[in-house]
């Protein structure tokens, strides 16, 4: 793959550096002997110019708003396919066939129960906790349910281990909101396709039927696909980082929805929503536009900006027009919020600072209303999130796994701190 070099040049001293090309996107100089040749570190804190692993699952042009999964377009596979499809293809690099994707969704399909025992689990937890709380603690435990899955060597137990976490997701979140509301568990039901599931378990309760509403759960399938997985972002980097050590997947995946958890991440989502109600009525969007530049106040919009994406986020658009199609079926009209919304993305889009910051909607900014609208309590947007992102942590997992060149990451840093100096008694510290 190496095609050309890069040479760096430090006083009288050269490296020789190899550059690497990809099928598609910037190419790289691999720095990897660089301290061996010359006894330095680069330094690239938030990684902003810096690769971490080699991947074929999912490219990202930032610059002109592209997301492809295994080479296929976002909007292609949120428009003509579904979740399940999304997953093999994820995990397997292809899009199934007629026989592999039912077999794939007939394997996924009876795996979704968990385990009686985890039920007693959750009761040890605080019903007010938030509920991704509680995912990081369910999940991680999972590694506690299924020893059988977690020996990493064993592409069996990969593979397992792999379906039980995409199976078993919907059914632990659905749990965290029912604990959370202090309505019984429902179980999965295995005649139902992946969203309806999630829906179903979700809000049917034992006393009444629930219906099932075809364009709702296909809004919810669309919103699982648009999140599926999005190249080595923070929490899928920290998935790889810590699978790197050899740890098990549960216990990797908990770790990633810990990551996804925080507001410059999965998080967004809520904050977003929550910042739309706080704006409440279109006159009042100046004011947080202005608090959003003023370089004294930490407000930022929430929903607006992406590392990579410097163009609308490809994401977006889907979600919004998601949005409408799920307002619509629900006979909202005059969504307050959604109001409040389009005007804000208006005035972002044309506004200077935005334009010149590059500063966009991102996936999150209209997935907050539509899950809101869905029913869902804002507490449980970032959950949503994770059980969408849970094929991409796996696939990206599977693929470090996988790979014969695979060392646990251990970064280096640029130290600041205190020289080596002596101990000094108690007593004697002035
Ligand atoms: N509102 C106002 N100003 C912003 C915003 C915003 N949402 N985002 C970035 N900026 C400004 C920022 O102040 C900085 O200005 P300056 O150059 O004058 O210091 C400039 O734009 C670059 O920002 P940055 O923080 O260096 O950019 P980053 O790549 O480190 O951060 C981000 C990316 C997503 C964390 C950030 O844009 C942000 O905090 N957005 C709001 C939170 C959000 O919506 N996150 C969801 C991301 S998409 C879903 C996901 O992948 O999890």
């Amino acid at each position: 793959m190496t095609e050309q070099s890069a040479k760096l040049t430090l006083g009288q001293k050269d490296a020789d550096l190899a550059v690497r090309s990809g099928s598609i996107g910037p190419d790289v100089v691999d720095v990897t002997a660089l301290y061996k040749q010359t006894g330095l570190f680069t330094y690239d804190p938030g990684f902003s110019s810096t690769a971490s692993c080699e991947s074929k699952i999912t490219y990202i042009d930032g610059d002109e708003g592209v997301l492809l999964h295994r080479g296929y377009p976002i909007d292609q596979l949120a428009e003509r396919g579904d979740f399940l499809e999304t997953c093999y293809l994820l995990l397997y690099g292809e899009l199934p066939t007629t026989r592999e994707k039912d077999d794939f969704v007939y394997r996924v399909t009876r795996h979704t129960m968990v385990h009686e025992q985890m039920s007693r689990f959750y009761t040890g937890f605080r019903r007010d906790a938030h509920p991704m709380a509680v995912m990081v603690g369910s999940v991680g435990a999972l590694s506690a349910f299924y020893h059988d899955s977690t020996d990493i060597a064993d592409p069996h137990q990969r593979m397992v281990a792999s379906l039980r976490m995409v199976a078993k997701m919907p059914t632990i979140a659905a749990m965290a909101y029912k604990y959370h509301i202090g309505q019984p568990f429902v179980y999965p039901r295995n005649d139902l396709a992946y969203a309806e599931n999630f829906l179903h378990m979700c809000f049917a309760v034992p006393c009444e039927p629930y219906r099932i509403n075809p364009v709702l759960a296909r809004a919810m399938d669309r919103i699982f696909i648009l999140h599926a997985d999005h190249e080595q972002n923070a929490s899928t980097s920290t998935v790889r980082l810590a699978g790197s050590s050899g740890a098990n997947p549960f216990a990797c995946v908990a770790a990633g929805i810990a990551c996804l958890w925080g507001p410059a991440h999965g998080g967004a989502n809520e904050a977003a929503l929550n910042m739309l109600m706080e704006i409440g009525t279109k006159d009042r969007i100046p004011e947080f536009i202005a608090r959003a530049k003023d370089k004294n106040d930490p407000f930022r919009l929430m929903g607006f900006g992406h590392r990579v994406y410097k163009n609308y986020d490809p994401r977006a658009k889907i979600m919004q027009q998601t949005c409408h199609e799920v307002l619509d079926e629900l006979g909202i009209k005059d969504d307050p919020l959604l109001e409040v919304a389009m005007e804000l993305e208006r005035i972002a889009l044309t506004d200077e600072y935005f334009i010149e910051k590059k500063l966009y909607p991102n996936v999150d900014f209209y997935s907050g209303i539509t899950l809101k609208a869905l029913g869902f309590p804002t507490t449980m947007f970032t959950v949503l999130f994770a059980v969408a992102r849970t094929v991409g942590w796996i696939a990206q997992w599977k693929e470090m796994i996988e790979d014969p060149h695979q060392r646990i990451g251990r970064p280096r840093q640029l130290y600041t701190g205190a020289e080596m100096r002596d101990y000094v008694a108690v007593d004697e510290r002035g």
